[in-house]
């Protein structure tokens, strides 16, 4: 059995997806939830799929080895950043050594690194005239948005588009492929 961490900090619906989806798979669960805000929409998410969840505070995350330990007694085996903004320290970066993966509303490299999230992310496509969009799953190092992509998916932006409807045509593709191309990476040797 694969056991996957889900780092999660917002709203939640794509955590909600990937634990939706491997819900009944035999062989990877989503063994627990961890998240750095105490009031986020995604732990209420979680309690009700029946998943653990941890929330942790910035001095845990960078000061001590608590996470770390964490998930080496949970026995994770990948973490998987579905709307956590907070960069990975070097402890928990030396113990998942290319198993982190993150997914980034546009297609990198154009439009990420630090500040770069949620609507800002749609209003900086849109301002650059970017004919198209879309999402980037990438492995996580210690930069923002810099691992290297496992995997892009386009959509057009529209001459009328706005923000909010680039976000939207964003999740779409986000809840069409994230869950399944981590399914596909994490088990690329097996
Ligand atoms: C997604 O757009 C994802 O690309 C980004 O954070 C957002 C999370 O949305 N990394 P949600 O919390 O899953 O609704």
């Amino acid at each position: 059995m694969l056991r996957l961490a889900l780092f999660a900090s917002g709203n939640g619906s794509n955590a909600q997806r990937i634990i939706e989806y491997f819900a009944e798979n035999p062989a990877i669960e989503v063994s627990i939830l961890l998240c750095n805000k105490p009031d986020a929409h995604v732990l209420t998410r979680a309690a009700l799929l029946k998943i653990p969840s941890i929330v942790f505070n910035r001095a845990t995350f960078y000061e001590t080895d608590d996470i770390p330990e964490l998930l080496k007694t949970n026995r994770i085996d990948y973490l998987i950043l579905a709307g956590f903004l907070w960069l990975i320290p070097h402890n928990i970066l030396a113990l998942y050594p290319g198993k982190i993966i993150n997914i980034h509303p546009a297609l990198l490299p154009k439009h990420g690194g630090k500040g770069m999230y949620g609507i800002k992310v749609h209003q900086s496509v849109i301002s650059a005239g970017d004919s198209e969009s879309g999402i980037t799953i990438h492995s996580v190092d210690a930069n923002y948005d810099e691992g290297s992509i496992i995997f892009q998916a386009k959509c057009p932006v529209s001459p009328n588009e706005t923000p909010e409807s680039l976000a939207g045509k964003v999740h779409t593709l986000e809840y069409r492929y994230f869950a399944e191309v981590i399914e596909k990476f994490v088990t690329r040797d097996t």
